[in-house]
């Protein structure tokens, strides 16, 4: 089972950013965690992140054949990106979507989750154990 874990936009500033909503660790002990996890849900995870809409759409592209699932949070673009969400479906891999916070009892344009219409698990809230449990559906 091979996994490829998309990171979007600020995520790289988790343990700077809002650590009140995100918490205190960094991207970097995050991915740390993405890894251990994988290792010990005998999964082969690679993990990536970008800033850059078009860049995780190529990531999504470049899974095709290569991956059987992907775990993706895309920060923001999650309420925007009707980009990321057609190279979902384009790709057709199965898809968990991971959220830190629980984007539902945020602001209101959190709700909309244009990734969510095709993911076929979504984890919101739980913070970094969250994509452990996305690992987990792929581990079954
Ligand atoms: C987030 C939630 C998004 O609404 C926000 O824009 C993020 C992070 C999360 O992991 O909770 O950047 O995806």
């Amino acid at each position: 089972m091979k996994v490829l874990v998309i990171n979007g936009v600020n995520l790289n500033m988790l343990g700077v950013r809002e650590r009140e909503v995100y918490g205190d660790e960094s991207y970097a002990a995050l991915k740390k965690y993405i890894l251990a996890s994988a290792k010990e849900l005998g999964i082969k995870a690679r993990v990536v992140q970008s800033n850059s809409e078009g860049k995780l759409v190529d990531y999504i592209q470049r899974a095709y054949k290569k991956y059987d699932g992907i775990i993706i949070n895309p920060g923001a673009y999650t309420h925007t990106s009707i980009a990321i969400y057609d190279a979902l479906k384009a790709v057709n891999i199965t898809t968990v979507e991971v959220h830190l916070s629980d984007v539902n009892a945020r602001e209101e344009f959190r709700k909309t989750s244009y990734v969510g219409l095709y993911a076929a698990k979504r984890v919101t809230g739980k913070g970094f154990a969250g994509y452990r449990e996305a690992l987990e559906f792929f581990a079954k």
